[in-house]
């Protein structure tokens, strides 16, 4: 794992990021897509780099809901902001509700918390959960039907993690999100070494899971991306 000096390092390229860029600049943030220190992590994990190689059309194409980049571009207003949160509410509700009882041994349960962090932001903007819609929940129970699948949704929330961090500075100055952003800041300064922990656990439960010929290595990126394209869809499917 990595050490104390590359986790603050990472920690300083993450501050690096400027707040407000043009489009193609974020782009380019995105295909670059980390530092050069994360880049050496990135070899030191092949599932992972398998996963990121394979969901990043995913990745790029659930950045271009409209909720996601009116966030990205740090000016979404307080009404739309309210939607994200109920939507990303009900999403969690959904998966967490589909993979409980289907967590590898390896992964904490407590790490499907974001919830809380989800129904606290939108309770101080005043703002109801909404009920989550049956085709919502069945399309979530479908995306985890092995132990390979279920390491694939979760690569998924646990990278959702980094790209909030990025979101959280590029709204440093919207008042809608500084009211209440339980959910985007997450753990914050530690969701670097938050990312590492998961990327070992990953990499060891996975291969495990393989030795046991319980799981099947491919289907990893394809549970990820079903799962980008579901949360992709399901904020398309915001007014
Ligand atoms: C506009 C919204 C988003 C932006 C701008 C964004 C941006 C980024 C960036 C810059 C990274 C690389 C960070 C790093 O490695 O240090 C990243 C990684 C990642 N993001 Fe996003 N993200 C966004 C939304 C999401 C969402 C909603 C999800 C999932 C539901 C997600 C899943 C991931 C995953 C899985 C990774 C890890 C890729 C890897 O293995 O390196 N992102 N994102």
């Amino acid at each position: 794992m990595a050490g104390a000096t590359s986790a603050s390092r990472l920690q300083a390229w993450f501050s690096c990021l400027a707040p407000q860029r043009g489009y193609s600049a974020r782009r380019n943030e995105r295909k670059r897509h980390v530092s050069p220190v994360a880049e050496v992590e990135v070899r030191a994990w092949p599932i992972r780099q398998t996963l990121r190689a394979e969901t990043q059309e995913s990745h790029e194409r659930l950045e271009r809901a409209a909720l996601l980049t009116e966030l990205s571009g740090g000016s979404i207003t307080l009404p739309r902001y309210r939607h994200y949160l109920q939507r990303m509410h009900a999403f969690h509700a959904a998966v967490d509700g589909a993979l409980m009882g289907r967590l590898p041994p390896a992964y904490a349960v407590a790490r499907l918390n974001q919830g809380t962090r989800l129904a606290s932001d939108l309770h101080t903007l005043g703002t109801p959960t909404m009920p989550v819609p049956p085709p919502l929940c069945r399309a979530a129970d479908a995306l985890a039907p092995s132990p390979a699948a279920v390491w694939g949704v979760l690569y998924v929330l646990e990278g959702a993690r980094l790209g909030s961090q990025l979101l959280l500075r590029r709204n440093a100055a919207n008042a809608a999100v500084c009211q209440a952003h339980a959910y985007i800041q997450g753990e914050g300064e530690r969701t670097g070494s938050f990312w590492r922990d998961f990327c070992v656990v990953l990499e060891e439960g996975a291969t495990l899971c393989d030795r046991q010929a319980v799981c099947d290595l491919q289907a990893l990126p394809g549970a990820a991306n079903r799962t980008f394209s579901l949360l992709g869809d399901w904020l398309e499917d915001c007014p």
